[in-house]
Parts: structure tokens; C-alpha cells; sequence
């Protein structure tokens, strides 16, 4: 017979996430994804309610028929494209399905690309045989953020490789910052009129809504993109969007590599989810916008008093690189130098004495998002909790500095990823790597970004970079075959 006491052991040795789930999330307070609204519609009973494509006077989702058509149609008016299409895997399996139906359309994709590209890009490029030629990144190294291309160095890109059929950028970045997209799209127009322009806007769902966001990646002009709803714009979590338009691309290929790629049993709570978030968005987009950026600049504000906190003003970014036109005003950086704590010492003492999640942390910088649940009463909490947080962890004797190589900029392209996994590859030890050709992406998180796409040659810079992760003992994790952080794979 089991004691009452013993089913709370059992409930969180058997199942320790549904545990978790039903007992920690509460009472946090979060400047993360995902974002939803108190007052988006709500999908009610996520299990009694649930039902299947076998309920076939719906319609069906993967060949886009009945009740889903009239939905992404909505959508597509919301979002000013010709054609939409809900996403359950979020913008990871959107990047899969558009990179694929590009294959198919093109034959063979030459894709030149900025560096800081999704993960969901590289292996898909990689699935497809598809050819990446990634412009050399800019990256401030004390904000520890990624700076986007300008025009014309994708203008050059293109000269030097002339057999470019698509163009890729992630605009916004992850913090935010956009390029003069319209501009872009015409520039590259003009160079060659064929060229497909695909732009991931994993981070922009809130664009089409509101005069204080950039431009579109529809309205600008560009032939696809992919957004993240989960992330900014009340989807519940892995929901996005693909929207199109125009002749470049083919609508066949599209829907051959969805219907392909979805799930057969797509979550109808998912997709129900995003027609709800784009009502939200189309009913209400401007006053929520609003109300986001008034609490990011309440939360900057706030922090800003804190000694050694520094908020980076988003003019500051927009006036130091030419190529930034605009910084989303709703994500907040804040440079903690000043602290003499490194950012992931902040971050995981804030999560777990605290109770506040951030959504990303570096060595010198953390980063805040205004999501749709956050108030001001959020923001001085956080900054009240913030001070404490520091004070305290200023007073341990024993807490690591702040050291941390910049991060290693230079590519070195000698194969294409796909042409690796022909090769032969072997481990190898990290100091016995230097020159040799990566055969794996060496993936720190964050930033998500790259530090060694497969094919690039391996830097000393490289190694002294991913040493330095090592010393962290997993504060800063790093996604490459060996988890110990001392062997890695090369061609041979
Ligand atoms: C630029 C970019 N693209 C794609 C993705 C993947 O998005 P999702 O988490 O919706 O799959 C991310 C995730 O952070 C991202 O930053």
C-alpha cells in the first residue's frame, strides 16, 4: 500500500516535466517567449476538445481545405501576403519547408546568406544539398550581439557569387535590429530581378501591426519569410506562420514540401491558437504594441538606477552602425559590466533564488523581452529583486570574473556541409584541430549562432573560445558531438 506522502516522491521520480508543470510555474515573473496576452481568445479544453483530421468535414490542414483555408486566408489579409500558412513546428520547421520547396522549384539552391542564421537553416541546407555562402559577420563584442550585414556587402556577395538564386537574411536579428528592408529588396532587384529573397522573421510577427515597428518582410517586398507567432504575438508555443508572394515563388512547392513535412496530426489547439493571436494582432495590434514598449521603457528606466547597470539606449545602436535602421523597442539590453558579476552568474541566480527568467544571458550583457503578460508592476519587482541579487552575489568571496574571448569572427569556408558527410571524419582533440576542416556546426547557446558551421576550417580562436565555455563547466552550454567540450569532428 502507498503512503499519501509517497505519491508526491513517486508523481516526481515518474514524471518529472508533468511534475514540474503542474507545480513550479508559478508566481515567476518572465521577460521571455513566449508572449501571450491575458485577453487573446482562449482554446478552451486542451484535452476534452481535442480532435483529428478524421473529423473530415473540416477540411484538412496540410492541403490547405475547409475551415483551415478560411483561417489562412484571414491570415494572409492580416499579414499582406497572397498566400499564409500555419505552422505547428514553429519557424525551425517552416525554415525546413520553405529551404526544401526552394530546392525542389530551383534544382539547385546557391543561397548566400548572413552568418547569424537559425540552426534550422544550416541543417536544412545541409539535407538539401543546398550551397551557403555566408557573408563575413560584424559582431559588437561588448554587447555581445550580432550586427547585421549592410546592402551592399550582399550587393558584393552577390558580384562574387553571381550563381546566387536566393538571398537569406534573419531580419529582425534576435535583439531586434533591422536593416532599411524595402531598400534591400529593391537593391537586390536590381542586381538581378530572379533572385528568390527569403527573410526568417522568426522575431517580427509584431511587424505589420504598428508605425513603431520596421517594415515587413511583406511589405518590403521580399517572395517569402517565416515568423515565430509563439514568440511576440500570443501563439501558443511552436506556432508560426509562412507567408508569400508573388511569381517567384512556385505555390506547388510550397504546399508539396508542407504537406510533406506537417505532421499528419497537427495539434488543433495550435493552429486555433494562431487564428486567435492573428485576430488579436489585426483587432488590437497598435494599442498592444504600444503598451509593450511603454513596459520595456519602464523596465529600462527602472534598471538604469541599479549601480554598474548600464541599459543600452537603442539609439546608441542605431546611430554606431549605419546599417541598423531600426532596434525593437519592446527587448531591452542591459551591459552589467559595471557589476564585476558575469551575466550567466545573474541569470541562473536570478531563475532559481529570484524567480525571474530572462530570455537570454551572455558574460557581460542580459537581455529582457516586454512580453504581452508583463505590467510595470513587473518592471520595478524585477529591478527591486535585481538589486538584491547583485548585492548578494557581490558579497561571495569566491565568484568566478569576467573573462571571455571575443567571439571569433572569421570564416573559412572549404567545403559545403553537405559534402562532409561523404568524407571520412574523425574525433579529435581540440588543441590537434587547429587547421583542419570542421565536420560538425559547433553551436554555443547562446547566442544559437555558429561558432564553426560544418565545412569551415577550425582557428585557434575557435578552440580558445570554445576552452573558454569548457571553464564555465556549463553555464554557457555548447551543442557539438562531445558534451565534455574536449574532442571534435574533422574530415580526414
Ligand atoms: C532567427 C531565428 N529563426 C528561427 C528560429 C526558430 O524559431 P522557433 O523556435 O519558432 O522554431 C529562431 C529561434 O529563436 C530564431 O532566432
Amino acid at each position: 500500500m502507498i503512503n499519501k506522502s509517497d505519491y508526491k516522491n513517486i508523481y516526481e521520480q515518474d514524471m518529472p516535466l508533468a511534475s514540474m508543470m503542474n507545480r513550479d510555474m508559478y508566481g515567476i515573473i518572465k521577460w521571455c517567449t513566449p508572449s501571450i496576452h491575458p485577453h487573446v481568445s482562449r482554446i478552451n479544453g486542451i484535452y476534452d476538445n481535442d480532435i483529428s483530421i478524421s473529423y473530415h468535414s473540416l477540411g484538412n490542414p496540410s492541403i490547405n481545405t475547409g475551415i483551415f483555408k478560411k483561417a489562412h486566408n484571414l491570415a494572409s489579409i492580416a499579414y499582406q501576403s497572397e498566400h499564409t500558412l500555419f505552422s505547428v513546428n514553429g519557424s525551425s520547421g517552416s525554415n525546413f519547408i520553405v529551404l526544401r520547396s526552394l530546392s525542389h522549384q530551383l534544382k539547385k539552391v546557391h543561397m548566400l546568406a548572413q552568418r547569424n542564421v537559425h540552426k534550422s537553416i544550416s541543417v536544412a541546407a545541409e539535407d538539401y544539398n543546398i550551397d551557403i555562402n555566408y557573408l563575413q559577420p560584424h559582431y559588437d563584442q561588448d554587447l555581445q550581439i550580432f550586427i547585421p550585414n549592410t546592402i551592399e556587402e550582399f550587393v558584393d556577395g552577390i558580384k562574387k557569387h553571381p550563381e546566387t538564386n536566393v538571398v537569406f537574411i534573419s531580419n529582425p536579428t534576435y535583439e531586434g535590429l533591422s536593416i532599411d528592408l524595402p531598400r534591400f529588396v529593391q537593391r537586390i532587384r536590381k542586381i538581378n530581378p530572379k533572385i528568390v529573397i527569403f527573410v526568417d522573421e522568426a522575431w517580427g510577427s509584431l511587424f505589420p501591426f504598428s508605425d513603431k515597428m520596421p517594415t515587413s518582410a511583406m511589405q518590403a517586398g521580399a517572395d517569402i519569410c517565416v515568423q515565430s507567432t509563439h514568440k511576440q504575438s500570443s501563439g501558443l508555443q511552436q506556432t508560426g506562420m509562412i507567408h508569400w508572394q508573388g511569381k517567384r515563388i512556385d505555390e506547388k512547392f510550397v504546399m508539396d514540401s508542407y504537406k510533406s513535412l506537417i505532421t499528419t496530426s497537427p495539434s488543433f489547439h495550435l493552429l486555433a491558437s494562431l487564428d486567435a493571436a492573428r485576430f488579436l494582432m489585426q483587432t488590437q495590434g497598435e494599442n498592444i504594441i504600444n503598451d509593450l514598449i511603454s513596459v520595456a521603457d519602464k523596465l529600462g528606466n527602472e534598471l538604469s538606477k541599479i549601480s554598474g547597470v548600464k541599459v543600452i539606449d537603442h539609439d546608441f545602436i542605431t546611430k554606431k552602425y549605419s546599417q541598423v535602421r531600426f532596434a525593437d523597442k519592446t527587448k531591452v539590453l542591459v551591459n552589467i559590466k559595471g557589476t564585476g558579476i558575469p551575466g550567466y552568474e545573474i541569470a541562473k541566480n536570478f531563475e532559481s533564488e529570484y524567480k525571474v527568467i530572462l530570455e537570454k544571458y551572455e558574460a557581460e550583457n542580459i537581455f529582457f523581452i516586454a512580453i504581452m503578460q508583463n505590467t510595470e508592476y513587473d518592471a520595478i519587482e524585477t529591478t527591486k529583486r535585481l538589486k538584491e541579487c547583485i548585492e548578494k552575489l557581490s558579497k561571495k568571496n569566491k565568484r568566478s570574473k569576467i573573462i571571455f574571448p571575443d567571439f571569433p569572427l572569421e570564416i573559412k569556408k572549404s567545403l559545403s556541409s553537405y559534402e562532409v558527410i561523404n568524407r571520412n571524419i574523425i574525433s579529435i582533440e581540440l588543441k590537434k584541430a587547429i587547421g583542419l576542416i570542421c565536420a560538425e556546426d559547433v553551436v554555443p547557446y547562446p547566442p544559437g549562432i555558429p561558432l564553426i558551421a560544418k565545412g569551415e576550417i577550425i582557428s585557434k580562436e575557435h578552440i580558445d573560445y570554445m576552452n573558454a565555455i569548457k571553464r564555465l563547466k556549463g553555464l554557457i552550454s555548447i551543442v557539438m558531438s562531445d558534451d565534455k567540450i574536449e574532442k571534435i569532428l574533422t574530415v580526414k
